[in-house]
């Protein structure tokens, strides 16, 4: 897979005139769904380079994210005449950038594409690192390939339209970069006031933990090994995101992986030595900014069941990425049905 560039933006326009002079592409096409075309694309529309490239406009929501969407949109590239030459600007959030990724990735075999995320789940994680892909069969993200954009643009003027929910949602990734990473990022990231956000401050955060990303994603692009570093909280998390939708009480991507994290360190702790008073810091600054995810006992082997089906285990063995501390990752732990009761009591009662 090949390297991106990412790009934290200065200057949207003379960014997108320069990647649209190095691809020299034949025709342009922005991605955008209802949400982003109206709060967002407004600011690409005077920008010459690209001023003529038809916008594909695609429904919002993760919803939206299935074969009849792609569909649309490799279609609105043949009937707009794209060829192999051309280019897809994705500009949107990680539902965008990803179906936008898999359709640029297979149409006549793979056309380049840019991606703009527009939120800051998509900026510190679904638009940087090449996965692409689309829910099918009731599974997310069961349909993909692993195919970089060409260039990502992070420009944190768009996270001025976000609500706070979203908000939270992407820094739920940033705290996960932040224990994988060091204990300054971390020590940085529970002192952030989400309430009031310092959009200044964020920019700065935000390059911070996309750096973290990318030096995993360098290191192992196709998930063999240290990229599986980014599954933290997301064994549970990804658990509790699912039961939530059949229990129809959807919950942003972002607060499950909060919620998971939780969990995560609670087992990290009792089986891998994750320090006690960090696991308490994240509890804290969790249930002040998160609040919490009500389960009950009883729904504890619905839970476990979920777990085991993640496409992240190998052989119906649950698989866990834990931490010995802070930057200590430990992947292809497992733990067994009495540590993950304990670990769901802790979250309750915690
Ligand atoms: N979202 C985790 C990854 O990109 O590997």
């Amino acid at each position: 897979m090949e390297q991106q560039h990412i790009i934290l933006s200065q200057d949207l326009e003379k960014e997108l005139t320069e990647i649209v002079a190095q691809c020299s592409p034949d025709r342009i096409f922005v991605l955008a769904d209802t949400t982003t075309e109206r709060l967002c694309a407004p600011r690409l529309r005077d920008i010459e380079a690209i001023s003529d490239a038809p916008h594909i406009i695609i429904g919002a929501t993760d919803t939206y994210k299935n074969l009849d969407t792609l569909s649309q949109v490799w279609t609105a590239l043949g009937e707009g005449g794209a060829s192999r030459h051309s280019l897809l600007i994705n500009l949107g959030g990680g539902m965008v950038t990803d179906l936008g990724g898999f359709a640029a990735s297979t149409f006549k075999r793979g056309i380049t594409y840019v991606n703009i995320p527009t939120t800051l789940l998509s900026m510190v994680d679904a638009s940087v690192g090449g996965k692409t892909g689309i829910n099918f069969n009731g599974l997310k993200n069961e349909i993909g390939v692993f195919n970089s954009a060409h260039t990502v643009i992070l420009d944190t003027e768009f996270l001025r339209t976000l609500d706070h929910e979203n908000v939270c949602s992407g820094y739920a990734e940033m705290l996960k970069h932040g224990l994988i990473s060091n204990r300054k990022n971390w020590s940085e990231l529970i002192n952030f006031d989400l309430d009031e956000v310092d959009y200044k401050h964020l920019q700065d955060m935000v390059a911070t933990s996309v750096a973290i990303k990318e030096r995993v994603v360098t290191e192992d692009p196709l998930e063999k090994g240290i990229r599986k570093a980014l599954n933290l909280g997301h064994t549970v998390g990804h658990a509790f995101e699912s039961l939530a939708l059949r229990t129809n009480r959807p919950v942003l991507h972002g607060y499950a992986v909060a919620w998971g994290l939780i969990c995560e360190l609670y087992l990290s702790a009792v089986k891998t030595g994750f320090p006690h008073d960090v696991l308490y810091q994240a509890v804290r600054f969790i249930r002040e900014n998160y609040g919490r995810f009500d389960i009950d006992c009883k729904q504890y082997p619905e839970i476990i069941e979920l777990m085991t089906h993640d496409k992240k285990n190998t052989a119906g063995i649950i698989n866990f990425t834990l931490l010995g501390d802070i930057g200590d990752i430990r992947i292809n732990q497992t733990a067994d049905r009495k540590e993950i009761e304990e670990a769901l009591d802790f979250f309750r009662e915690g």
